[in-house]
This record gives C-alpha cells, structure tokens and sequence, in this order.
C-alpha cells in the first residue's frame, strides 16, 4: 500500500441518502470539557465521547500534564488529573489545534504557572490569540510571549471586568476557565453564547462553579475555592448535523438524524427551508429531505450564535450550487474561508468571490481585501475528479459535492475530516452512498 492511498475516500455520486444515523457529541464542546477537567483533581466521566483524532490529540495532551483516562467500552472517557505532572505542553503539539491556549488558565490554577506551544488549527483566516492573552493578563497572569509559545504565572488569577473585542468563543472559555477558581467576580462583556459555550458551563456548574449567562450576551461568573468532579453528556454535534441534513437534501433523500436538536439549529433550519430542503422533528430527533423539487437561491450572512454558523457555510455553499439561481454568502466570522471554491469549480460549480461585503452590513473584513462574500450562480452540474482536502470544514463540503457528482471523486486528505467526524465512510455507507477506502481494503486484504 502506497502512502498515496493514504487517506483517501472514492465515491461515486446520484445515490440518493435514505435511513438513520446517530449524530456525535460536539467536538468543539467535548474538547473544552475535556480542559475543564482539569480544574479539579477528582474524576470526571463525559458520556459517547466521539472515536475522533482530535479527541485523541487532547487526551495526550492532558497525559503530558498527569491526567490518566480510561475510554470506556460505552463510549464514555473517564479522567482524573489528582496532581499535575508537568506545567508544560511539549512543543511537538505546536500549531496542531487551538487547545493549548486554553489550558493556560487550568495550569495556573492548579500550579501556579505554564507553558504552552502556538496554537494552529484549520488555516482559514490569520486566528491571532491577542484576546486570550489580554483577558488572562488583566486577570492577573504574567504572559511572556516568544517565538515558539507563551509563558505564564500567576499565585492566583483575580476576576475582573472584561470586553471582549469580538465574541471569540475559545476567548469567552478561556474567560471562563480562568474565572470559575479567581478571586472575586469576572464579568464578560460581549462574550460568545454558542451552544457548546453553554454545554461547557453546564458541566462546570455540576462542578461547583457559579457562572451566571446574562441578557445580551454578558456572563458573570463568581470565583469559587475549589471545584470537584462531575459526569456530563455533552451536547450534540449540530454542525455534524447540518453536514449529513445537507447531504440528505442534496441528494434527494430521507435522513432522520437521532439526537438533532432543534434548538441549536433554529436558524440552520430556517434557511434549510426557504432554499427547499424539508425537516420533521420528532421526540429524539430530525429527519431531512427535500421538499421542493427545484431548491431556491438565498442570501446567508455567518455569524456567532444564534447567526448562522460560519462551519455550515462550506457544505451549504456546495448546496447551493444546485440551487435555480443567485445565491449571496457573506462570511463575517473568518477572512480566508473560501478557499475550497476553486476546487468546486474545477467540478463545474460557478462560484465567484469578491472582496466587498455582500450583505445588510459592513463586517469586520471591509476593505481589507479578503475574499470573504461569494456569489453562487446555479444550478449546474458537478462532474467527479480527484479533490485534495485543504481544512475540516471543507472536507464535508467536498463529500457533498461527490455525493452529487456525476461519476467518480477521489478525495485526497480525509483525515481532516477524520480529525471532526466519527466513522464517515461507514455511516454513508450505511444511509446508501457508494463511497469505498482504497486503504481500509488494502488493509484487510
Ligand atoms: C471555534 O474556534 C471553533 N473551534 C471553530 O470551529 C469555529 O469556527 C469558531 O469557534 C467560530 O464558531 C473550536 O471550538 C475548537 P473564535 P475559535 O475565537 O474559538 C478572531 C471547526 O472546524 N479572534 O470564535 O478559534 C478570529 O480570528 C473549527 O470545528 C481574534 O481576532 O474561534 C476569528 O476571526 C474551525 N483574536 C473570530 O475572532 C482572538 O484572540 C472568531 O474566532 C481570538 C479570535
């Protein structure tokens, strides 16, 4: 098996998605948890815990600081860090993903100093760390920066009062973590209120800690002496959600998606019904189809809660190609998150982007010159070819697009949506796609 097999997923497309699948927990709620649990030296247990490499990657994290953890055969995790190991996170998990910053506060916390690499993540805009650095040295800490990461100390972090430039959701966990053991009340202003922002305040509740979620978006939080351990269900993965509720209308078919919750998606579910994509709730979750033979054009501006979400926009778009007419995406949350379109084209998709905020209003990116609005001319026909995967995110959209595809794609660097998505292969395969792993048969043969 050559490396070039590696990581490949082939697909042929028109084959219509029809049955159940059952959504994971949040990523990006699930690894904030997995920090918090560091804020106590008793156990923790977070339930279904998703088989994914970022989780992975945390968890070897946390290892390095001296927490131990148990993945149960239920799917729970269970851990405990009773003392930490080691103040510092080894330079090897430099630019790997953004949870390095995070875990600042926690180290301080339970050690009085840290030392973390810089973080990375998806390569989708500039993501500078400055409000996380702010934040935490007006709580006290002493943050020396250099080349290769930050070092902090602090004997005990003071709450304080804190406006966040932007509604950052890793600065308002930063905020959080760092304020649920400080000395006296932190008030953060324009914080972000994602749901998986709340999941992670539930769970610190169950911890001890006294976090109040105020009117427009203002959190109060009043330092605690200690706080303990907890067992939490994470919330589920709404933007995994939306990726397979995509899918299913794109591809014409009948998805009913256990644990959708429709709270979280309320405006995800608005615009899935104006294009004409269908959506029954039940009990324990959501089915998707189509519910208009010709799906309509919209115009879409992302956001941060309750907006819509700026991970929806890359298989929305995708969508959207297939819709009868001119759709309008502005992308207010990340300057560089049109990337992948060229890669749509190529398969046929009339995308053009522009520097110019199409919108109702001026974002952040106004005259900046970032590509950040795309105008999708529609309907017209993707054709399969051999795609290179460039971020998570896009890696979805890139699925869907093969899912509609004429003929066959061959999708290159799917472990970037091995880092965020459980089992894709085998749950598509399992609803109807024809989608096979070149290396998975090599590896069984
Ligand atoms: C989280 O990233 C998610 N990642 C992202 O999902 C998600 O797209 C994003 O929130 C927005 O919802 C995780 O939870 C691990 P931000 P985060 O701080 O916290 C600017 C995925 O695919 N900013 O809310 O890093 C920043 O550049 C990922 O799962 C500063 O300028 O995002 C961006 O323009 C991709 N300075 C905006 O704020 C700062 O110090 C929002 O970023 C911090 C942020």
């Amino acid at each position: 098996m050559s490396d070039a097999n590696l990581n490949v997923y082939r697909i042929r497309g028109h084959r219509p998605l029809r049955g159940g699948i059952r959504a994971q927990a949040a990523k990006n709620a699930v690894t904030k948890q997995l920090v918090a649990s560091l804020l106590t030296a008793e156990p923790c247990r977070l339930r279904d815990v998703p088989d994914i490499t970022e989780i992975d990657v945390v968890l070897d994290m946390l290892t390095e600081i001296g927490a131990t953890y148990d993945r149960r055969d239920d799917g729970s995790v269970d851990l405990a860090t009773p003392r930490i190991a080691s103040t510092a996170i080894s330079e090897r998990y430099s630019g790997v993903n953004r949870i390095p910053i995070l875990l600042i506060a926690p180290l301080l916390h339970r050690a009085g100093m840290a030392r973390v690499p810089v973080v990375g993540g998806c390569n989708i805009g500039e993501r500078p760390i400055d409000f996380h650095v702010d934040l935490l040295r007006k709580m006290g800490a002493e943050i020396d920066e250099d080349d290769d990461g930050y070092t902090a100390r602090a004997d005990r972090l003071r709450g304080t009062v804190l406006a966040l430039p932007y509604p950052s959701v890793g600065a308002t966990e930063n905020a959080i973590f760092a304020a649920c053991l400080a000395e006296g009340t932190t008030v953060i202003n324009n914080a972000a209120v994602e749901p998986e922002i709340v999941d992670t305040v539930l769970f610190l509740q169950k911890m001890g800690a006294l976090i109040q979620i105020d009117t427009d978006r203002k959190i109060v939080i009043e330092g605690v002496e200690e706080l303990h351990g907890a067992h939490h269900d994470p919330v589920r993965d709404r933007i995994e959600v939306a990726s397979f509720a995509m899918a299913s209308v794109a591809t014409e078919g009948r998805l009913r998606i256990e644990g959708a919750d429709q709270a979280a998606m309320i405006t995800f579910l608005n615009i899935l019904r104006k294009i004409g994509g269908g959506f029954e709730v039940d009990a324990g979750g959501i089915t998707f189809f189509r519910a208009r033979e010709a799906l309509k054009p919209i115009h879409i501006e992302t956001d941060v809660h309750p907006g819509f979400m700026t991970d929806w926009q890359q298989p929305m778009v995708t969508l959207l190609t297939q819709a009868h007419g001119v759709s309008v995406v502005h992308e207010t949350v990340y300057e560089k998150r049109f990337g992948y379109t060229s890669t749509l084209n190529a398969m046929g998709a009339n995308i053009t982007l522009t520097n110019d905020c199409l919108g109702g209003k001026a974002c952040r990116f106004t005259d900046r010159n970032f590509p950040h609005s795309a105008i999708v001319q529609g309907a017209t026909a993707l054709a399969g070819r051999q795609i290179e995967i460039p971020d998570l995110r896009a890696g979805f959209a890139y699925l869907l697009a093969a899912l509609i595809a004429d003929g066959e794609t061959t999708i290159f660097g799917t472990r970037f949506i091995e880092r965020g998505y459980v089992n894709v292969p085998e749950r598509l395969a399992s609803v109807g796609a024809d989608i096979d792993v070149p290396s998975r048969q090599a590896a069984v043969a």
